[in-house]
């Protein structure tokens, strides 16, 4: 399965869900995961993400990330439209040490 990472938090940028063929993406506050039982590792969202937050879960990347779009997944809603970015999304694009920003 492919995971969504870091990056994503703030930017959102949903490109990933419009190519996503099984609609296995759910949407948080600030921040998307995919659900690992549905994808079907086609490939396809991770180089649609202007973000670069989508990796395969066999990148080092994806390690600390995984259990949290699996546990998400199954809390927030599908979304399978993309609607439009934050206002200030490309302010934190490539910003490091997000991760304490997710809203639950
Ligand atoms: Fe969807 Fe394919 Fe991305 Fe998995 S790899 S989330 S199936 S677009
Ligand atoms: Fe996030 Fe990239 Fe999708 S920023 S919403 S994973 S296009």
């Amino acid at each position: 399965a492919y995971v969504v990472t870091e990056n994503c938090i703030k930017c959102k940028y949903q490109d990933c869900v419009e190519v996503c063929p099984v609609d296995c993406f759910y949407e948080g506050e600030n921040f998307l995961v995919i659900n690992p039982d549905e994808c079907i590792d086609c490939g396809v969202c991770e180089p649609e993400c202007p973000a670069e937050a989508i990796v395969p879960d066999s990148d080092d990347k994806a390690a600390a990330w995984a259990q949290l779009n699996r546990d998400y997944s199954g809390q927030w809603p599908n979304i399978t439209r993309k609607g439009d970015a934050p206002a200030d999304a490309d302010a934190w694009k490539n910003k490091p040490d997000k991760a304490d920003l997710l809203s639950p």
